[in-house]
């Protein structure tokens, strides 16, 4: 039911090492093995925004017929997004956003939302009194400025909420020494809000080598399955609750297809958040859990029709060699 025509996607990726961008390529690729006439060119630009520049650039000159980006932080990235959009190419931004209009399709969830959600979660929480740490995402990139912006708007109705406010960089290698720094000025903080699951989890750890665990509670962003993810910790007690945020990859694609088999589409995708805590937490841990392992079935298909094809083709290049003896 597809054309024939195949086509070739550059993937921008602002990071590839964490398990939420792992989970976002995986579910690409799950997508993609649908759709072997479509090739992905992907490129991480390791939060450096000079490189991201650079790797827009050459995937915009090596032929591509859409590009799929996550722009490392807004107003860098934006020019050179704009750029391959007026040269014709489709865009399709994922997970963060650029300052311009100029693109064909968003997919990704709402992060004023998922800032939001947090607040009202944590406000009712700690009954609208107490010290709150947040350690946010990187302040230059737009899911960490519409996250803090959303929460503080829900902070400011609770006049007995104090809010100290860190930047963590996204990772826990950068969280964890700002959260030391402070840590020791704010011990009896009451509970710790991380833009992500993995600096929630350093503060965790910050919290427990200085025997500080105790009433404190943790909320974070993300919700992964797995091992270690969101939902585990929450499993665990770990966490009181993770917001979901889909890493959407299968979705991006489908939009990237749409786009290139009709040439129209609606601008805005947004992925459903909702809040995982001991209420429902064993439900979604059985479902994801399920997914996981079909997911995994999925691959390890994938892997044998692919060799499969690979023995096939190379028995023809036997026979072919054979028939010439
Ligand atoms: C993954 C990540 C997520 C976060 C998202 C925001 O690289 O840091 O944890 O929700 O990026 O862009």
């Amino acid at each position: 039911n597809e054309p024939n025509n195949s086509y070739t996607i550059g993937f921008s990726q602002c990071t590839g090492a964490d398990e939420w961008r792992k989970a976002m390529i995986k579910g690409m690729q799950r997508e993609l093995a649908f759709h072997p006439n479509v090739t992905l060119l992907y490129r991480d630009a390791q939060y450096n925004n000079q490189k991201q520049i650079e790797q827009i650039r050459e995937l915009a000159n090596s032929d591509i017929d859409l590009l799929i980006v996550s722009p490392n932080e807004d107003q860098p990235i934006t020019p050179i997004v704009e750029e391959v959009f007026q040269k014709g190419i489709p865009v399709v931004v994922v997970d963060r956003r650029i300052t311009s209009p100029f693109y064909t399709a968003y997919v990704g969830g709402n992060n004023y939302e998922v800032g939001k959600i947090a607040g009202e979660y944590i406000n009712t929480l700690l009954k609208g009194k107490g010290k709150i740490i947040e350690i946010t995402g990187s302040p230059k990139s737009t899911p960490a400025i519409d996250r803090h912006k959303a929460f503080m708007e829900v902070m400011a109705i609770s006049p007995d909420i104090e809010v100290i406010s860190i930047n963590g960089e996204w990772e826990k290698q950068f969280a964890k020494p700002a959260f030391l720094k402070i840590i020791d000025q704010h011990p009896d903080a009451d509970l710790i809000f991380g833009h992500n699951d993995r600096m929630t989890v350093g503060a965790y750890e910050v919290m427990k080598e200085k025997n500080l665990l105790g009433k404190v509670k943790f909320v974070g962003i993300d919700g992964l399955a797995g091992p270690d993810g969101g939902i585990d910790m929450v499993n665990k007690g770990v966490f009181e609750a993770s917001v979901i945020y889909s890493p959407g990859g299968e979705e991006a694609i489908q939009k990237a297809i749409e786009i290139l088999q009709t040439g129209k589409t609606n601008k805005e995708t947004i992925l459903h958040t909702a809040v995982i805590d001991s209420s429902n937490v064993r439900m979604m841990k059985m479902q994801t859990d399920k997914i996981l392992s079909q997911q995994d079935d999925i691959e390890k298909q994938q892997k044998r029709i692919d060799d499969q094809i690979k023995i096939y083709n190379n028995q023809q290049v036997f026979l072919y060699v054979m028939s010439g003896m």
